[in-house]
């Protein structure tokens, strides 16, 4: 199994409830470089080490001129908000311009910005903005492929002797007795079909792993690499802090097209499952992962390289890193912990240890929601304690040792709305794969501000680009805002408590009470000594712990509670018994 079969599985499963796996510069530069650390004492931890990182999804969070879609200056509004909850950097998804088959992943123009979205001026504006709070911009990079609109295919697809050509994967395919044009191998579109299409004018097929309209890139021609390093250099010197990088083990293909091996049965799409060895994560990726860190890193300030990296097991993230090396990306998605449905204590317990010893001391990016997956609040959810889990969830995202993406609206506990009927059906998997595959419009939902009309704050047009879900009136910002004991409120003082501590910043983990399958608990000790105890009871029963602190090496008497959901865990002794009760989320200070 591998990253972007597991990708589209992940999809398909958690609808089948059968889961199987699956960035201120200019004035901020100048504060984070300031520190130069006294002679023979460890330089301090980059930015990102520790950081939040709220993913946003532009067409959802905040429409600004009423056309039902989000844009620039909608995010721009909402920076006081983000800086409240205290995240570090905001992600944003695609938003240059692109025929939007799959909402911004097709670019036909990697240096400007779509005008739905709004102007260059207008991310320029975003940017300097960002800045005066505190909150660092990170773009989506999509380097696999571009769209099919893009001027490069639109050249290599007129002339097989255009120079661009050779920009994309080619092939001349077999012709069956009628004269049709048959795929040269078994590689499928994780979106459905074979994976190459027929293009006229040259008579041949090209590769594309996702859409047709989303050719593959070439990455063995050098011209694609120089072409690609250049529009990211556009946006690394108009000052923004990185890249998540799309798909990024897809970027290479077996120069052979050998076809790929049979797993048995068939996805939700109704192709055949292949085990994706000659389409996904191959030795050659990292040559070129190590060019392009090099190349971010003439950049001052700890530009950062995110990963979209689906892996089967924690120790095939590890390259992703340049293991020992640690010369490629910095935060290559950890999606092993949070991408899935099982809420259990050993199986948490188990990955978070893998993520401590298999990656070379790299630095974990932990992911629970994003704009691909069933929300998490559904995924975990068991329909009586969604709201117990959710702090639960949050509380493991916010306090293991690791850089934690957020993604819009898990913080409030958004729900995904996943349409019942295909005509209302938006992205294009969900057209082809229903009713199997409903596509993850539910996901993708408008960000619910407020009450003050029907689209929750989000957009003044009663017609949104996609539905504002019916719950908008319990669940938003304003509310939440008000209630100290909404999650919103549980968000903002898990991120207070990761920045005021160094022990969760920095700290080791040493998991406690080992054989409880039913709540996991952890310590983090700070390299000065302070100590936090997380204690989360992932089960419907009430639950006691034994924690053995001193066995384990973790000193401390006392256990004085900094957070409990739902209610208060009065101060203890660190030897006593202590009971938690269901799906509760208990953050202690070991004194
Ligand atoms: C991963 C992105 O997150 C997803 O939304 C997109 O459809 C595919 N890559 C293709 O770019
Ligand atoms: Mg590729």
């Amino acid at each position: 199994m591998h990253m972007l079969g597991e990708w589209s599985t992940v999809r398909a499963c958690t609808r089948l409830r059968q889961l199987l796996l699956f960035t201120w510069l200019g004035a901020c530069f100048g504060s984070c470089a300031a520190a130069t650390p006294p002679a023979g004492a460890a330089p301090p931890d980059p930015w990102w080490h520790d950081a939040v990182v709220y993913e946003i999804y532009p067409r959802s969070f905040q429409d600004s001129d009423g056309d039902g879609i989000g844009d620039l200056n909608g995010i721009t509004q909402r920076l006081g908000y983000l800086e409240s909850l205290g995240v570090d950097a905001i992600w944003i998804a695609p938003c240059y311009p692109s025929p939007q088959v799959d909402f911004g992943y097709d670019i036909s123009n990697y240096e400007a910005i779509d005008p739905v979205y709004g102007t260059l001026a207008d991310f320029d504006h975003l940017l300097a903005e960002a800045g005066r709070h505190h909150i660092r911009v990170i773009l989506d990079m999509v380097l696999n492929h571009t769209s099919d609109q893009h001027p490069w295919f639109i050249e290599a697809a007129s002339s097989r002797s255009s120079p661009r050509h050779d920009f994309y994967l080619w092939s001349d395919g077999r012709t069956d007795a009628a004269g049709h044009h048959l795929p040269p191998n078994n590689w499928v579109s994780l979106f459905g079909g074979s994976a190459w299409q027929y293009a006229p004018a040259v008579n041949q097929l090209y590769y594309h792993k996702f859409y047709r309209q989303q050719p593959d890139l070439n990455w063995r021609n050098p011209k694609v690499e120089q072409g690609m390093f250049a529009a990211m250099r556009f946006w690394l010197d108009r000052g923004v802090a990185g890249f998540r990088l799309d798909a990024i083990t897809a970027l290479l293909e077996d120069p052979q097209l050998r076809d790929e091996p049979l797993l048995g049965g068939t996805n939700a799409q109704g192709d055949p499952n292949l085990r994706e060895i000659y389409t996904h994560n191959l030795p050659g990726d990292h040559e070129i992962i190590r060019r392009l860190r090099a190349m971010i890193d003439t950049y001052a300030g700890d530009r950062l390289l995110i990963g979209e990296t689906y892996v089967a097991r924690t120790a095939q993230l590890d390259p992703w890193y340049g293991g020992a090396r640690h010369d490629e990306l910095q935060l290559p998605m950890d999606t092993l912990v949070g991408l899935d449905k099982r809420l259990e204590a050993g199986r948490f317990r188990r990955l978070l240890s893998e993520a401590q010893t298999e990656l070379h001391g790299s630095q974990p990016l932990l992911v629970f929601d994003n704009h691909d997956q069933v929300r998490s609040w559904d995924r975990y959810g068991d329909g009586a304690h969604n709201a117990g889990i959710a702090r639960i969830v949050a509380a493991l995202l916010l306090t293991s040792r690791n850089a934690a993406l957020l993604y819009q609206g898990e913080e409030i506990g958004q729900t995904t709305a996943t349409p019942t009927r295909v005509e209302d059906v938006r992205d294009p998997i969900g057209i082809t794969g229903w009713p199997k595959e409903k596509g993850r419009d539910g996901e993708r939902t408008p960000m619910q501000w407020d009450t003050s009309n029907a689209q929750a704050g989000f957009s003044a047009n009663p017609h949104t680009w996609l539905p504002v879900t019916a719950n908008y009136r319990a669940v938003n910002v304003q509310t939440e805002s008000a209630d100290p004991g909404s999650l919103l409120n549980w968000h903002r003082k898990l991120i207070a408590l990761r920045r005021s501590s160094a022990a969760l910043r920095d700290g080791r983990t040493v998991m406690l009470d080992r054989s409880n399958s039913h709540v996991l608990t952890y310590a983090r000790v700070a390299p000065g000594g302070e100590t936090l105890l997380v204690s989360l009871n992932m089960s419907g029963q009430p639950q006691t712990i034994s924690l053995g602190l001193a066995a384990t090496g973790v000193h401390g008497t006392r256990l004085e509670t900094l957070l409990a959901s739902p209610g208060p865990v009065a101060a203890t002794a660190a030897d006593a018994e202590v009971t938690l009760g269901p799906f509760a989320a208990w953050i202690a200070a070991v004194k």
